[in-house]
């Protein structure tokens, strides 16, 4: 077929095709790389073992208790803020058992959803005294099940915006200034593939996660000359009571194994830390925008399906 081209055309074409081929070599092998081997930044950078504390928000239960538990294994003692007292508790004496008294924890007590200036000076003031060397912004809400914005009760509403912006952006803003005094630290961020893609029925969730890479991007480029390094972990799905998944896959991780991908990979900027997300990740850059958006649309109708008629179910047996 190229035989019936002129040369010089025919020689463009196989320059272009073998440029397009090195591209792809590059960029996925570059998502291989990372994915299986090049290492993150050491925690030690930030303290660990050395006295430095790790707060982390959402520490009461799944994702967030997981990065409680491998932070304070790796040598920070750890600040847990949730809503639920008890539960806080028995994170707290968990990580005590499993490693030991040289760690120290506390926990504090806010609703994040309801949380008002005064509540946020209390938090600032538990933080005066600590040299927090790891920030994890891991309280997050979504929506109960997937809806069309027009049927999203007003409080699920709110309580997304003010859990997933608001108290992100004022933790941040709390623990920040000693960063940068210390001239260390670290500020993970958890995404959501619902903010790297619009996600139709979880559109006010989706936004708020797409607020999240931006506002981690720029303050990456602010904090990054002044030795603090920030990431955001984009992610799929792990098995937790937010995803409603209880069993494990190749696709849908742990917390546990989760975690593990993001502590031992620590990279500024926006990464995708868990290796089969990653590789989604980049299937779906290459995917067309409209197809992307198209296959969301069709999974949220069919998870909005079933939530319904588990719902029913339960209705009939209560
Ligand atoms: N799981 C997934 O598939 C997935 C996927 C992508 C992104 N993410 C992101 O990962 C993060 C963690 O999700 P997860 O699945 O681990 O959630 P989860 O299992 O539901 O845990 C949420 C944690 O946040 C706390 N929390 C909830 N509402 C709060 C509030 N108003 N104030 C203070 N604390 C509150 C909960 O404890 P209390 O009840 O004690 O307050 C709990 O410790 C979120 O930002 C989420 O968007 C998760």
């Amino acid at each position: 077929m190229l035989g019936a081209l002129s040369p010089v055309v025919s020689t463009g074409l196989q320059a272009l095709g073998a440029l397009s081929a090195g591209c792809f070599l590059l960029s996925f092998g570059t998502v291989l790389l990372k994915a299986f081997v090049l290492p993150g930044i050491s925690l030690k950078r930030f303290g660990a073992k050395k006295g430095a504390w790790a707060v982390v928000t959402g520490a009461s239960d799944g994702i967030g208790r997981e990065f409680a538990l491998q932070l304070a294994k790796a040598g920070f003692n750890v600040l847990l803020a949730a809503r639920n007292p008890e539960k806080l508790a028995t994170v707290a004496s968990e990580i005590q058992s499993k490693v030991g008294s040289d760690i120290k924890t506390q926990t504090f007590v806010i609703d994040f959803a309801h949380a008002d200036d005064a509540a946020y000076e209390k938090f600032t003031t538990a933080l005066q005294d600590l040299d927090v060397g790891v920030l994890v912004n891991n309280v997050g809400k979504s929506h109960e099940m997937p809806v069309d914005f027009v049927e999203t009760p007003a409080e699920e509403i709110s309580d997304i915006l003010t859990i997933n912006i608001k108290a992100t952006l004022r933790v941040t803003s709390a623990v920040t200034p000693g960063m940068v005094s210390r001239r260390r630290g670290l500020v993970l961020n958890l995404g959501s593939f619902a903010g790297a893609a619009p996600a139709p029925m979880l559109a006010t969730y989706s936004a708020s996660k797409a607020f999240l890479a931006t506002f981690s991007d720029a303050l990456a480029a602010e904090l990054g000359p002044k030795g603090i390094v920030v990431e955001h972990s984009n992610t799929y799905f792990v098995v937790s009571s937010m995803s409603k998944i209880r069993r494990a896959s190749a696709m849908v991780p742990t917390p546990a194994s989760y975690v593990r991908s993001v502590l031992k990979s620590i990279t500024p900027g926006n990464q995708t830390p868990y290796w089969s997300h990653s590789l989604l990740a980049y299937f779906m850059g290459l995917a067309p925008a409209r197809f992307v958006l198209w296959y969301t649309h069709a999974l949220h109708k069919d998870i909005r399906k079933r939530a319904l008629r588990k719902k029913e179910r339960e209705a009939k047996k209560a």
